[in-house]
């Protein structure tokens, strides 16, 4: 089998995102409810500061990730965080209102039930993360045995519709780094699932097609995530002439079969698939070294990138549906008031993002995309 590492259409050999493609369509522009985005790594501090300005251009909400170091394991602490990222939403320019950070805790091996009650109490804070310890960036602290260890905080969660929000990759290192999914919804999600079955879970960044059936098959209320990396590149974008850092993330991008079915299931209309970019940035040092950091920064340019995604599918006719209108639904939210509205135009992504005094390289930085955001 053939892979290129963008299968889009007009790039099979150049592995490069083309205007071409979006040229070929009619549409000159698309004004959707304003989307959300259900996964986001926003960092804190200077990098906060500098990022969260991407997120809420385009999007109303954004679940935000805990993983930060320390990671943010109580409510309390979710509160302080959520403050700071208001802070930096009004010194970026932006409204209070523009933007709403929806809250997570960070699971470990010893959250009490009693923080989640305490979290449901607080009305910020909509899931609590899982991170098997050891699968990503900063999880050193995640949940070593989730069924072993975590019984009666599931149980409360699944009392109290808390969504868990799962990392869904084994970190056996016996387990191929690309079988990593798959093998989870066998030793985890099964076994989680069949003692708690009222328990609302998203299976985040979905990467394989193993997945995909899981979540279209699962009785209960299982919804699950899509990153726009993986829906416009298989593994070989991290191999084009050479190693490609800033293609690295976790789940490692997967062969083209799986893009295929991610696709696929983005533009279904299933309910149970939303948008979640999992941008996530890093100093251009931490990934280009000989331990780089896992990670694509996606935020600046996502709706684009989604918009390339559906199109090249055919269905941006189903893009509303993805990215503003099935996450809040399972969410038990309503969606945004707003809308925002992409227009075609070739815009060439920069090669490098100015981020707290270095650079953070965006996904397919360099490359044209064929749609921008307005305004
Ligand atoms: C994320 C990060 O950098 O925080 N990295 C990634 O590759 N996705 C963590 C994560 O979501 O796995
Ligand atoms: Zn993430």
């Amino acid at each position: 089998m053939t892979e290129s590492p963008v299968l889009l259409p007009s790039s099979p050999e150049s592995g490069r995102l083309r205007a071409s493609a979006a040229r070929a369509g009619s549409l000159r522009e698309i004004t959707l409810t304003r989307p959300d985005d259900w996964h986001l790594h926003l960092r804190d501090g200077d990098t906060l500061r500098a990022v969260i300005g991407d997120s809420a251009r385009q999007f109303g909400r954004a679940i935000i990730m805990p993983n930060l170091k320390p990671p943010v394991t109580t409510t309390e602490a979710a509160r302080a965080y959520r403050g700071r990222i208001l802070d930096a939403l009004t010194q970026a320019g932006f409204q209070t209102e523009a933007f709403e950070p929806l809250m997570t805790l960070y699971l470990t091996d010893r959250t009490p039930p009693d923080e989640i009650r305490r979290a449901c109490d607080s009305g910020f804070i909509h899931g609590v993360k899982l991170y098997p310890a050891g699968a990503t960036t900063n999880s050193d602290s995640g949940v070593t045995d989730l069924l072993a260890n975590c019984r009666q905080t599931l149980a409360v969660m699944q009392d109290l519709k808390m969504p868990l929000l799962m990392h869904g990759e084994v970190t056996d290192p016996q387990v191929d780094v690309f079988d990593r999914e798959a093998v989870f919804i066998e030793r985890v999600m099964r076994p989680l699932r069949q003692a708690f079955p009222a328990l609302k879970v998203v299976f985040e960044h979905l990467t394989t097609a193993d997945g995909v059936a899981y979540v279209r098959e699962a009785d209960g209320p299982v919804a699950a995530t899509l990153t726009a990396h993986h829906l416009l590149y298989n593994r070989n974008a991290l191999f084009r002439g050479g190693l490609r850092p800033h293609y690295y993330c976790l789940p490692i991008l997967k062969r083209e079969t799986h893009r295929q079915a991610l696709l696929e299931a983005a533009t279904s209309g299933n309910p149970r698939f939303f948008l979640g970019t999992d941008s996530a940035p890093h100093p251009r040092g931490a990934k280009e070294q000989d331990c780089g950091c896992a990670g694509c920064y996606t935020a600046y340019h996502a709706m684009a990138l989604y918009a390339t995604a559906f199109e090249a599918q055919g269905r941006l006719d189903r893009l509303e549906a993805f990215a503003s209108l099935n996450g809040p639904r399972f969410y038990g939210l309503a969606p945004n008031r707003g809308t925002i509205t992409l227009e075609r135009c070739e815009a060439v992504i920069p090669q490098a993002l100015a981020v707290d005094g270095t650079d953070v390289v965006p996904l397919a930085a360099g490359e044209t995309l064929g749609w921008r955001l307005r305004g």
